[in-house]
């Protein structure tokens, strides 16, 4: 709440630095070890500061914005009023991590006014682990419609940090992470952009949110945000002299950073502090700062473990596409059924069948298939607009017949809607896309966004596209569709509001094969999971590519422990067993892990962390889940074969052929899955189970590194062993370089 004390260094900086501070305010964390304050110089500028312990973080650092007009935003302000709240609530998430989240705050609303009527108020919030703040323009005010030049909120640093970052860009994220000083930005940055279908960066020192940083002392700083609707992304531009970010916003195709009409507000920036990596993994910060659930009836939104007639067109085994025979394609107007197919088309009715029964015997819930719809012969490169119908399967996918085996088989299959970035053709076929899912009981969509947005000249983070993504979440949500959009805009918590965005790619994913460096995966959660969860697509147990798909080549650098560990680090209710059914037949043992992990949780335990090095996590899966989803599987069986969850028959200690029906009466065991992942370095982790029930007896199935394991010489050596422990054992576990380990433990 409100302090009497005064930020007295923070405020002596900002007067030596410029006008004298005419008013100032002070906000604390409810636990008083942050403070923010918020000062106005005597010529009117708005700015803030915050500190961690007494310790300066952010030095003081300007908001505001210039509009296209000419008017600034940055100056000429009067302080019409201060107020003050605060809140300590606890909500539950649709899905998630954790099944209770606290959301505890101070906030501070700062109301602006200047001579000519124009108002804008900064509303703060500060958490324990962080600061929130976002503009807002009320009704009450000189301004009405107005555009964005640039917005100019600052954050200024404190010294050199360590940085772990993608460069800046207004298209893609598909990037390894940097790790550099924020003084070496500037000279790596080119080298580190791969091409990419679509790629427009604007500055050598220009990074993305969320942005990781260390200081000298230790302490974890994460630049972000949160709610971004109707506004443009944003990237952070440094200069790498002062060391202070400016918010840099994705212009729209006429170069306009932000459409807007009063009463609106801004997303949330957000400036996480801690001081150990493990609370930035534990952190709700974003996820608080977004509206709660918008949905009344969330009944229909399940988190789903599922395999994809996919990999095999990733790797180059098969293709999307039909038939060789056209140089371009038409749709309505070109007759599939009279054209010679080549023979690699993926999707066809013999080898979706073949899916559709490992993924049943597995306990999936669900099997995505792309390569379905006619048009995949020129949807890459040629900027079509009309490119796909959404609705008109190839002549070899039978897409009733399909549908009706997999879910005989207790399998649902997952749509596949590639969009080739033009939206506007996509919202052309929504309604009829969704209703045909709807009609044959597709529950979830994989949308992709790969190319140059059409409208021409838009950019996947400006805000016409921001609200493409958003109008396609909300129809989905009417025809109780869940959403996993790929190449869309990384997330910043949207899925509190709307729980059917049930994933994102977003971000660089296996599909980037050898391209990945080993520490990606132990970056990404303190990076791009802080926005919700993500379809890494983990589970490639072959590395080599030429195995997988003959004639192919490159080497992913992982082992197969680090491909299991990922099933518990990285978060996502959205949760894919990427590999083809051939790779994994000839690792069953390993296989067994990715049957039995769960993917909601009801409790999350960080043991372990530091960015790009190692993470360790452990988790308790959610009961209510695994019922929930048996439920599902018997209404879909209709009767027939409900198998179930091979998470459910793990928790519930039932046989690989037990179907729903074998829940009645059946005991769940106390359960914990626990994960590791690393980077470059090996890394030797101790398992303390004090977590453990004390009064209980456990298995425990430790899926490990062998002592010869590394990511190049030798990733597919693995050890498993099978031990009893209880809350007072402990257990030293090696990783090897890019490798992992995955741990169950059943109570006995
Ligand atoms: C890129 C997506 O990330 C990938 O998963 C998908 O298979 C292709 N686009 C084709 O849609
Ligand atoms: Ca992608």
């Amino acid at each position: 709440m409100r302090s009497s004390l005064i930020c007295a260094v923070a405020l002596a900086l900002l007067s030596c630095s410029g006008p004298v501070i005419i008013s100032e305010d002070v906000l604390e964390s409810p636990d008083k070890e942050l403070q923010m304050c918020f000062a106005l110089t005597s010529n009117g500028t708005p700015a803030y500061n915050l500190e961690y312990k007494g310790q300066t973080v952010i030095k003081p650092s300007k908001l505001g914005f210039e509009l296209c007009d000419g008017t600034t935003l940055k100056d000429g302000f009067e302080l019409e009023g201060v107020e003050f709240d605060s809140k300590d609530e606890t909500w539950q998430p649709v899905w998630g991590e954790e099944r209770d989240i606290r959301n505890n705050y101070n906030e501070m609303l700062v109301r602006l006014v200047r001579q000519d009527g124009v108002r804008m108020n900064i509303r703060f919030r500060l958490f324990n682990d962080g600061l929130g703040f976002r503009y807002e323009f009320p009704q009450d005010n000189k301004l009405r419609y107005f555009n964005i030049k640039e917005e100019l909120t600052e954050f200024a640093m404190t010294g050199n940090h360590t940085a772990w970052w993608i460069s800046g860009d207004y298209d893609t994220q598909e990037y390894n992470y940097s790790r550099t000083p924020l003084k070496g930005i500037r000279a790596a940055s080119r080298a580190t952009r791969l091409s990419n279908a679509s790629a427009t960066g604007f500055s050598d020192t220009g990074v993305q949110t969320a942005l990781q940083l260390k200081t000298a002392d230790g302490l974890y700083i994460n630049i972000h945000e949160a709610a971004v609707v109707n506004y443009p992304t944003a990237n952070l531009l440094l200069d790498d002299k002062s060391l202070v970010f400016r918010t840099w916003l994705t212009p729209d195709a006429e170069g306009i950073k932000g459409r807007m009409q009063a009463p609106c507000n801004t997303p949330w920036r957000t400036v996480m502090v801690v001081d150990d990596a493990r609370k930035v993994l534990a952190s709700k910060l974003i996820l608080n700062l977004n509206e709660p659930c918008a949905l009344e009836d969330v009944s229909w939104i399940h988190p789903v473990k599922y395999m994809g007639v996919w990999w095999e067109m990733i790797s180059g085994k098969t293709e999307w596409s039909y038939t060789y025979d056209l140089p371009s394609v038409q749709l309505g107007v070109t007759d599939y059924s009279a054209l010679k197919p080549h023979g690699r088309h993926g999707a066809n009715n013999e080898n979706v069948r073949r899916y559709i029964d490992f993924a049943a015997e597995g306990g999936f819930d669900a099997l995505l298939i792309e390569g379905w719809n006619e048009g995949w012969e020129d949807w890459f490169g040629c900027q079509k607009d009309y490119v796909f119908d959404f609705v008109t399967p190839y002549p070899d996918f039978d897409l009733p017949a399909l549908n009706e085996y997999a879910h005989s088989k207790g399998i649902r299959l997952v749509m596949h809607h590639e969009t080739s970035s033009s939206t506007i053709n996509y919202e052309r076929h929504i309604e009829a896309a969704y209703d045909l899912m709807n009609q044959y009981g597709y529950d979830a969509v994989k949308s992709g966004y790969v190319g140059n947005i059409i409208p021409y000249g838009e950019h996947h983070y400006s805000q016409p596209i921001i609200n493409h993504y958003l109008l396609a979440l909300k129809k989905a949500a009417e025809h109780h569709i869940m959403v996993n959009a790929h190449e869309a805009v990384r997330p910043t918590g949207l899925c509190r509001t709307w729980p059917n965005l049930i994933g994102n790619e977003s971000a660089m994913g296996t599909e980037y094969r050898g391209h990945i460096n080993p520490g990606h995966t132990s970056i990404l959660p303190f990076t791009r999971l802080q926005g919700g969860p993500m379809d890494y697509t983990p589970g490639i147990f072959e590395q080599d590519m030429s195995i997988t798909a003959p004639g192919q080549h490159g080497k992913m650098r992982h082992t197969i422990a680090n491909q299991l560990g990922l099933y518990v680090t990285f978060y996502s209710p959205l949760q894919m067993a990427a590999d083809l059914p051939d790779n994994y037949e000839r690792f069953p043992d390993a296989f067994q892990f990715i049957k039995d992990v769960a993917v909601d949780w009801e409790q999350s335990l960080y043991l372990e962390a530091e960015p790009g090095e190692y993470i360790v996590t452990a988790r308790k899966p959610r009961l209510e889940t695994l019922n929930k989803a048996a439920e599902g599987v018997a209404s879909l069986a209709d009767g027939k074969k409900d198998m179930l969850s091979g998470a459910a028959r793990f928790v519930y200690a039932l046989p690989e052929d037990a179907t729903a029906r074998n829940l009645a009466g059946a005991r769940a065991r106390d359960v914990w899955y626990v994960g590791g992942v690393c980077g470059e370095k090996a890394h030797e982790c101790t398992l303390k189970f004090d977590f453990l029930n004390p009064s209980l007896r456990y298995e425990a199935v430790l899926y490990s590194d062998a002592p010869d394991a590394d990511y190049e010489s030798a990733p597919q050596a693995y050890t498993i062993t099978r031990s009893e422990v209880t809350a007072s054992d402990s257990l030293t576990v090696r990783m090897a370089r890019g490798g992992g380990f995955a741990l169950s433990l059943r109570e006995l």
